[in-house]
């Protein structure tokens, strides 16, 4: 069978590469796509700028695709999914309706509130009225989010109530760092620690747990430093014991997927909560992404141990009997390399002396590089994201960093404490 995968980035790397291990995949056409892809067995890369949803529909159907897997939310945001439901070739996503969990986060916070699923409390505005007041009622820190997608600069944590309302106000006006939003919603800060639980949401129904993840999204070690897409991660987490992901799935998943039912709207793909879990052990959702987290995607597929590709056919399949999901035993850990600068400003192009080469317990999944005819180059913020297993958690971040200590270039920049935390058993409930 033919498959299309769409996007360019580590998890589309990950996803490329597990989905090529299928015995049924016959060739791979990844859309975009980067270097560390056209690498993979199976795999044409296509030159897709520009491409609108019709443009990916008509090359499906010149190229018999049998399965298309999307890996970020634009597409999934704007439709795609609905695109190609409606002509009849199997996609595996949420339609538009559904990712306006993402797409929108007043909808998100309306939807959760209407369904009784926890979340930090929140006011939308779509002007300056009334906004002063708020802030001055209110505890700080706050958090600004803005409505629309932001690819992760939608968020800002402000500690003193003039600088709020000088960032809300520029956001609903000219913009503030590059950022302008019709709406904002203002919420209260939550004090825990976060957790990323993916899932499936089947077509028959069943809520599939994808074990669980951390990520790292500051930029710099100890948490500090300006938000990113993800500086790391690492699966398992005790954060997201069984007992926590049941809470999960019975607080938050289960009355999402009824509460879009209600309204008359389907849910199936990838469902991501971003969670922060209080003192208590109580799971708040600070988002919802209709899509792998990355690069929590890298960690946990390969931790899969079993053919992604049947994986996603049979979640298609609203006849599926009970869709079963194996892991391996062991731990994992991704470290992402990232080009100075990132998450703002950063040169491209920069020669990657040696990208290092997989073995049996070390994957290179490329995020933003390019060939240059000579040499691979970096091509975007993340670039690498060296991603290890090991028996248990130490292990998996040693031979992660051991491999990252043989890649370099100029100007790379990257974390050095992934799951320390964790392994210093610092939480705060731990
Ligand atoms: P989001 O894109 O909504 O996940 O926000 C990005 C990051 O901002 C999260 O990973 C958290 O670290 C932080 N954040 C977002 N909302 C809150 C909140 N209500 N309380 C505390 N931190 C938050
Ligand atoms: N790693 C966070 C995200 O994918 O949104």
């Amino acid at each position: 069978m033919n498959v299309m995968i769409l996007g360019a980035g580590g998890r589309e790397h990950a996803l490329t590469w597990k989905i090529s291990q299928s015995d049924d995949v016959d060739n791979i056409f990844v859309l975009p796509g980067n270097y560390g892809i056209s690498k993979e067995k199976k795999v044409t890369i296509v030159n897709s700028k520009n491409y609108q949803n019709k443009d990916y529909l008509n090359f499906a159907i010149q190229n018999n695709v049998e399965l298309v897997v999307v890996g970020p939310e634009e597409p999934l945001v704007n439709g795609i999914v609905d695109i190609f439901e409606e002509y009849g070739i199997k996609i595996f996503g949420p339609n538009k309706n559904s990712a306006m969990l993402e797409g929108s986060k007043e909808f998100c916070k309306d939807f959760f509130s209407n369904n009784n699923i926890p979340t930090a409390h929140y006011k939308t505005f779509n002007s300056t009225v009334g906004l002063k007041e708020h802030i001055d009622s209110q505890v700080m820190p706050i958090v600004i989010k803005v409505d629309n997608l932001a690819a992760g600069k939608g968020v800002f944590i402000v500690e003193e109530k003039d600088e709020c309302l000088k960032i809300a106000k520029n956001l609903l006006s000219t913009g503030y760092n590059g950022i302008a939003a019709e709406k904002i919603i203002i919420e209260d800060f939550l004090k825990g620690e976060e957790a990323s639980f993916m899932c499936i949401v089947a077509k028959n129904k069943q809520i599939i747990p994808l074990t669980s993840s951390k990520d790292h999204k500051k930029l710099l070690d100890g948490d500090l430093g300006l938000n990113t897409g993800g500086m790391g991660a690492y699966s398992p987490t005790n954060l997201i014991d069984d007992k926590m992901e049941k809470k999960v799935i019975d607080n938050i998943i289960k009355p999402t997927v009824d509460g879009l039912a209600k309204m008359g709207i389907e849910y199936t793909g990838f469902l991501y909560a971003g969670l922060m879990i209080d003192k208590e052990g109580n799971p708040f959702v600070l988002e919802y992404n209709c899509r792998l987290g990355d690069p929590e995607a890298q960690s946990i597929l390969m931790r899969l141990d079993c053919d992604l590709f049947k994986l996603l056919n049979k979640s298609l399949d609203v006849n599926s009997q009970k869709i079963k999901i194996i892991w391996k035993k062991s731990h994992a850990c991704t470290v992402v390399l990232a080009s100075d600068g990132y998450p703002l400003k950063y040169k491209k192009n920069i020669v990657i002396n040696d990208t290092g080469t997989d073995n049996n317990n070390t994957k290179i999944f490329h995020s933003g590089t390019v060939f240059d005819g000579t040499n691979t180059v970096t091509n975007g913020g993340r670039v690498l994201s060296i991603t290890a297993l090991g028996n248990d958690l130490e292990e998996s971040v040693r031979n992660a960093y051991a491999r990252v200590g043989e890649i370099n270039w100029d100007g790379m920049v990257y974390r050095k404490d992934i799951a320390k935390k964790e392994i210093e058993k610092k939480f705060i409930f731990s």
